[in-house]
């Protein structure tokens, strides 16, 4: 059964305004979502996981051990490029080095592909949920889809403007957002993490 849905409050584990922005048009109306933005004097959270499930775990029960009795999502997401073994991966952030920009980020992808004909990848996303420094529930998401010759559209963030998901033309950051939120990885995965909310936990 489908409860009632009253706007729940949900904190969001990002300083990333692009993936805050993401969630709220994800989650809609019935979500109130707060990011990290304001928090001042947070630690920094290391994220040493192997997996993007580990490090987005690690991100929510450290959070919410902060912020007693908040329920918080932590998302972890990366691309997974086929030629280069799965890399960015986990890497995905920092893959041209600590603290690098979407731009050098990219650059970087596009010279390691140079040439190469086989350009499959796929965007991966985990969300955990935790409250109290417990972990309640993980969710995933996926998008398949190839890795362009060169830099196309302003739409999004990361590697939106090289990443052509399955079945389309444009790359991500020359679709509209509506579109990209309809299909991409952390479309899917706050999906199911609602399907969660609305089915066993609701209520709690
Ligand atoms: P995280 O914040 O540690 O999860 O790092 C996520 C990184 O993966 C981002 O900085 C981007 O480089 C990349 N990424 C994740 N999701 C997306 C997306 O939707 N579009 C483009 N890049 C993404």
């Amino acid at each position: 059964m489908t409860v009632n849905l009253s706007a729940m409050d949900l904190l969001l584990a990002t300083r990333n305004q692009h993936k805050t922005r993401e969630f709220v048009q994800l989650l809609g109306p019935n979500f109130t979502l707060r990011d990290l933005t304001n928090e001042r004097d947070l630690p920094e959270i290391l994220e040493t996981g192997r997996t993007f499930e580990e490090n987005a775990v690690i991100k929510a029960t450290a959070i919410s051990k902060i912020f007693p009795h908040e329920m918080v999502i932590a998302d972890d997401s990366g691309l997974e490029v086929g030629a280069l073994e799965g890399a960015p991966g986990i890497f995905s952030a920092r893959y041209a080095g600590e603290n690098a920009s979407d731009r050098r980020n990219v650059e970087k992808l596009l010279r390691e592909l140079q040439g190469a004909p086989e350009r499959s990848a796929r965007f991966g996303c985990i969300i955990a949920l935790a409250k109290d420094g417990e972990l309640i529930a993980t969710v995933a998401g996926e998008v398949g889809g190839t890795i362009a010759e060169s830099s196309r559209g302003k739409n999004g963030f990361g590697y939106d403007p090289i990443f052509v998901p399955k079945g389309f033309e444009e790359t991500f950051a020359e679709l509209p957002s509506d579109t990209k939120n309809a299909i991409s990885h952390r479309a899917k995965a706050v999906s199911e993490l609602v399907r969660y909310f609305n089915t066993a936990h609701r209520s709690e």
